[in-house]
């Protein structure tokens, strides 16, 4: 959607992946989907550094409602769990500086059995409105996916008339193709600023490794999507749990980087290791995702386990783009596995040539032409991220 907002991939923490629908803060209360957890990761999103990186959202996910609506009609939350009410939450998030996002679904229920916003579109807008909302993750279960392309717009139209500027995250296309239904692109990304194209991820390799796939296999038909204002979502950031090694996290980063993905977190701020929270704010690797062009990146290269994806971005020299350029190896036979790419066959021909520089550990590789190649070691499940800085000529000084 072409409103001002989401001009870059959005940055944030969805809670879904990590804490899902636990609801017993009885037995778990520091685990359980209650405004205390909320609140406590927007202060370490702040002293820990992630604000300060580029990540500006705090978002529930399924399971902060109350099983019934009130007796307004409006939605509440469930009163145990969040004892001082949304607003209230909304507030201190806004206090530390960070922007608030919140769950409902299109349907009848959202997926976990809560009231959906079938049959109360306006209030539900509004009540966000009123609750200070920036972000809003419009989930799919329990409805039509035939009726989303009259339902998801007519969301839309509701959320904009309040004059609440709010972010739109649509699962539309997601539910349309798993139906077996071709989603009209066109119009989601005129109404929504991200979307939902594949399967929920989950903490595993294997996970990642299905959704990459997807986005390679239809690059053709996604990449012309993505620009500012309008992005596709792989679905969140599993990088500090317990399913990937340090080699697959880094790659998880870069390869989401490169797609020009949203970065979503869903971590556990409070216990994260160090070298997870390190890739997480790798400000190199960030830039990449955040650039202006907003160009989503394309697989060039998958052979033998080994893949190579570009994505333009700034600065330029002329019509000519800088690159960055990511090689993913996902062999397993234990030793590194040696990469050699002359430029000019990744698309690299400028005459000036490029600095080439790696990303995941800060390093120089020097400088290159378009005639040379570029020599890298990959780890196995791992990535080499390189930004190839397009030389620019000097003005012509007599
Ligand atoms: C399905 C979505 O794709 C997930 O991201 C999550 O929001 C769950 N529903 C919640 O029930």
């Amino acid at each position: 959607l072409d409103n001002g907002l989401a001009l870059s991939p959005p940055m944030g923490w969805l809670a879904w992946q990590r804490f899902r629908c636990n609801t017993d803060c009885e037995n778990d209360p520091k685990h359980c989907i209650s405004e205390r957890l909320f609140m406590e990761m927007a202060d370490l999103m702040v002293s820990e550094g992630y604000a300060k990186a580029g990540y500006n959202l705090i978002s529930l996910d399924d399971c902060w409602l109350d099983k019934k609506r009130g007796p307004d009609g409006r939605l509440r939350p469930d009163p145990l769990r969040f004892p001082s009410g949304i607003r209230a939450l909304s507030n201190y998030i806004h206090s530390r500086g960070l922007r608030f996002g919140i769950y409902e679904d299109y349907g009848n229920y959202t997926c976990a059995g809560y009231p959906g916003i079938l049959n109360h579109m306006e209030l539900d807008a509004q009540t966000f409105a009123d609750w200070q909302v920036d972000y809003v993750k419009l989930d799919g279960c329990y409805s039509y996916p035939s009726q989303m392309d009259k339902g998801y717009p007519e969301f839309g139209y509701f959320l904009n008339r309040t004059e609440r500027p709010m972010i739109y995250s649509c699962s539309w296309p997601f539910y349309q193709l798993i139906n077996k239904m071709e989603p009209d692109y066109k119009t989601i990304s005129n109404i929504c600023h991200l979307w939902r194209n594949f399967e929920d991820i989950q903490d595993s390799w294997q996970s990642v490794t299905s959704i990459i796939d997807y986005y390679g296999d239809n690059q053709d038909t996604l990449i012309p999507l993505a620009g500012p204002g309008h992005w596709n979502d792989p679905d969140m950031l599993i990088i500090g749990n317990f399913g990937l090694s340090y080699e697959q996290s880094r790659a998880q980063m870069c390869m989401w980087a490169i797609m020009a993905s949203p970065l979503l977190m869903s971590v556990d701020l409070r216990t994260i290791r160090p070298e997870f929270k390190a890739i997480l704010q790798n400000s190199e690797i960030i830039a990449v995702n955040q650039d202006p062009l907003g160009v989503q990146g394309r697989r060039i290269y998958k052979k033998q386990g080994v893949e190579i994806w570009t994505k333009p971005v700034l600065p330029m020299n002329g019509k000519k783009f800088s690159w960055a350029v990511v090689v993913l190896n996902r062999r397993v036979d234990g030793t590194p596995s040696q990469v050699t790419a002359p430029l000019r066959d990744l698309g690299l021909d400028s005459e000036e040539g490029y600095h080439v520089r790696e990303l995941n550990d800060h390093k120089d590789i020097g400088f290159l032409s378009k005639d040379q190649a570029i020599r890298v070691d990959v780890n196995p499940s791992g990535v080499v991220m390189l930004k190839c800085t397009i030389q620019r000529v000097p003005p012509f000084n007599p």
